[in-house]
């Protein structure tokens, strides 16, 4: 039998959370294990500081001064590519993917990265990301580090989906699997730690800004350093329209010695759900489509196009020595949301359904927050139709069908800039025939035409 440890004892009495050992000795060996694991995972301390900061009547918001952001235009000098190319030789670009998340909002339980998303193969999203990073690294002569944040609910699954799948042809040492953090949901009112079920408490991913801390927890970003990166090219599982660590970003990146640069898509409509870049206080930041007050959503410029426009595709590049600053410094911090969480009390044995208002506390960490923490940074405008359609929910807007297509227009505007028209078949490029436009007009053999769905590779 697993005995609870006087560490772990003393530290729930010490920080008011001891009502999670009610019913231990109803539970099985495994449960209690499970249990002692996860309060040992615990920074009580700085639980109890968000737990009170909550509580804090809220103050009214400091008046902050929100600015468009500047925007640097989309064209790449010959410089900065070379600057880019030269950076991807010589191994100093590393690509993190976040993949936490399941499919759950598309009526897919399996890692997202799992959903398959090719118009014509029905490749699936991990398998198109990795094979852009084989086709960049034979270009390049030098393997580019893959690294997979995943969280525990996908973390087992996604590892397995790789090695069934030979790491999609990467060389296994390149491709870099790290767990993020969780954290615990707690009542709103008492602030006490909530149970999902007996000997289990309510965690959930500790939000995509946990990437940062877990680099440094899990030793990734000791291994960047010692294989030479310098930058890491962040990006979110569910676009494969990616354009994967462009030599003209990372250029750029690198003429300005940005430490955080990020794309940018601009939103042509207000309702649109994407964060919006601004500047907040004269700082780099990111207002979340959800935060945004309509009349700046709604606001204007002088030539009809909306003032804060700047929408968040969450590509982002991040100079290695600005993460490893980050977390020296603790992290990013915490947001906090109340939500609905069905849980089991352990006093009185019983599953506690919410009421109509909110009774937990969620704690969540943004990568975004990041930006304003950059002494130099860089928003560099991108084309949504050739870098961003985001795979988010079943049907109607950001589903497989609008994926999907996205994916064959650009694919025959390809072929067509090479002379193939594609007579309205679905056209699918494998990123191992052609990474770019350019490189399609090589590879194409002469005389090749359409005559049903397509896929090259
Ligand atoms: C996100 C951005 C939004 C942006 C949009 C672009 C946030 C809060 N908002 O919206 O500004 O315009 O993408 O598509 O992120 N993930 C983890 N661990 C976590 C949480 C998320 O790995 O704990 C990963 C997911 O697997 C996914 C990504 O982060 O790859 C984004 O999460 P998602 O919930 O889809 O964000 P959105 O609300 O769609």
């Amino acid at each position: 039998m697993t005995n609870l440890p006087a560490d772990v004892l003393s530290r729930l009495w010490a920080h008011n959370q001891a009502h999670v050992l009610a019913g231990w000795d109803k539970l099985a060996s495994s449960q209690r294990a499970n249990l002692v694991a996860q309060l040992s995972a615990i920074n009580f301390a700085e639980l109890d500081q968000l737990i009170a900061k909550a509580k804090q009547v809220t103050q009214p918001a400091k008046s902050q001064q929100i600015e468009p952001l500047p925007v640097t235009p989309a064209v790449v000098t010959p410089h900065e590519t070379q600057l880019g190319e030269d950076a991807l030789r010589r191994g100093e670009v590393a690509a993190l993917i976040v993949a936490g998340g399941q499919g759950s909002r598309l009526g897919f339980e399996k890692p997202k990265g799992m959903y398959p998303v090719g118009p014509v193969s029905g490749a699936s999203l991990f398998q198109i990301h990795a094979e852009k990073l084989l086709a960049l690294s034979r270009r390049y002569g030098k393997p580019i580090p893959f690294l997979v944040m995943t969280s525990p609910a996908t973390d087992a699954e996604t590892r397995e989906y790789f090695l069934a799948n030979n790491f999609f042809g990467l060389n296994e040492a390149d491709v870099i699997f790290f767990q993020q953090g969780t954290m615990p949901a707690v009542c709103a009112r008492t602030g006490r730690l909530l149970l999902e079920e007996p000997g289990n408490l309510a965690l959930s991913p500790n939000g995509h800004g946990g990437t940062i801390t877990a680099l440094a927890e899990r030793g990734v970003l000791t291994e960047l350093q010692k294989r030479g990166v310098k930058h890491v090219y962040y990006f979110q599982v569910d676009n494969p329209l990616l354009k994967m660590c462009d030599a003209g970003f990372v250029g750029k990146h690198i003429a300005t010695r940005s430490e955080a640069s990020s794309k940018v898509v601009f939103k042509t409509k207000p309702e649109e759900k994407v964060g919006v870049f601004a500047l907040l206080d004269g700082k780099c930041g990111m207002i979340e489509y959800s935060d945004l007050p309509q009349e700046l959503a709604t606001a204007r410029e002088a030539n009809g196009e909306l003032r804060f426009r700047a929408g968040n595709p969450a590509i982002h590049l991040f100079a290695v020595d600005f993460l490893t600053r980050i977390t020296s410094s603790g992290g990013l911090a915490f947001h906090i949301a109340r939500k609905a969480v069905t849980h089991f009390d352990p006093e009185t044995q019983a599953v506690v359904k919410p009421g109509t208002e909110p009774n937990a506390l969620k704690f969540e960490r943004f990568i975004f927050d990041a930006l304003p923490l950059a002494e130099r940074w860089l928003a560099v405008e991108t084309s949504r139709a050739e870098e961003f359609s985001p795979l988010k929910n079943a049907t109607g807007a950001d589903s497989p069908e609008t994926v999907r297509a996205d994916q064959i227009a650009l694919f025959s505007r390809w072929l067509e800039a090479a002379g193939v028209p594609t007579q309205e078949q679905p056209v699918e490029i494998s990123p191992l025939f052609a990474l770019d436009p350019e490189e399609l007009k090589r590879q194409i053999p002469p005389k090749f035409a359409i005559g049903g769905p397509t896929y090259l590779k």
